[in-house]
């Protein structure tokens, strides 16, 4: 753990993926929003590219005097900023929408669309340049994981990410959040241990300093796979856990409401 790691304030994503029409985005926002208040954290909602406008026209109506207002993000970018490429979303159309974040690499686009370390990293380059903030998550599988090449598997990852950003050192370090996510642990119910989670942040957090100096300290790590309101509040306790990224328990807003509060 580093001493800088102690100060990052708490950032916990929804990451929505293939779920909620308009409405029922409207209907999270109305019970998520009405209750959030300031808690000591800050909140980004990832979801899917047709609910964007719904989501932001909410988060618009919120006074930051008086609460703590989300950010909104979305859960792919193609690595161009414009063309010919059918189905896909363009880093410039997102931040027209109001994102200003975006997934990169979630392990469900490595496995379902082949996704490999070169292309995640040029859409992170893409969301930089753009003015977006990457979330890229990195995370091993169970063969790695038994094979004990965990940190292998890590290092690679992230160095795919730092190599396309060009952040081989300085003072000047990329808008970015990393989020571990074992594949094993994603939708499964199985969620890393406390100890296992916090031993996977301390390798990349020490791999971020030994690339970025200094500068690595404004880099929040998040923890996901299977967080829950019940799990949230050891998880968080852990040195290196900046804050989480949740899939199936962020798609109701009391559960996800809970989880902030048990981050806090
Ligand atoms: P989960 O998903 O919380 O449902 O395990 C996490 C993620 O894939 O981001």
């Amino acid at each position: 753990m580093s001493a800088a790691s102690v100060s990052r304030r708490p950032l916990i994503a929804a990451n929505w993926k293939m779920n909620k029409t308009r409405q029922e985005a409207q209907t999270f926002c109305d019970v998520l929003l009405t209750d959030l208040g300031q808690p000591p954290v800050s909140v980004v909602l990832f979801a899917g590219f047709t609910l964007l406008e719904t989501v932001r026209r909410a988060l618009d109506e919120l006074d930051p005097a008086t609460a703590t207002v989300p950010s909104l993000g979305a859960q792919d970018v193609h690595p161009e900023a414009a063309g010919a490429f059918t189905g896909d979303i363009a880093a410039p159309q997102l931040l027209d929408v109001g994102c200003s974040w975006v997934l990169c690499g979630h392990s469900e686009r490595r496995r379902d669309h082949g996704e490999r370390d070169e292309l995640v990293g040029a859409k992170a380059r893409t969301a930089r340049r753009a003015g977006l903030r990457p979330m890229v998550c990195l995370g091993e599988d169970l063969e790695a994981r038994e094979a004990d090449r965990t940190f292998e598997v890590l290092d690679r990852q992230l160095n795919g990410v730092l190599d396309a950003l060009g952040a081989g050192g300085g003072d000047d370090p990329p808008a970015l959040a990393l989020a571990y996510e074992p594949v094993w642990a994603i939708g499964t119910g199985k969620t890393a241990t406390p100890a296992l989670a916090q031993a996977s942040h301390a390798f990349l957090r020490e791999r971020l300093e030994a690339r970025l100096g200094a500068a690595a300290a404004s880099i929040p790590i998040l923890y996901g796979g299977s967080v829950k309101a019940g799990n949230a509040a050891e998880l968080i306790t852990q040195p290196d856990v900046d804050g989480f990224l949740v899939g199936g328990a962020s798609l109701d807003a009391a559960s996800f409401s809970a989880i902030i509060a048990n981050s806090s």
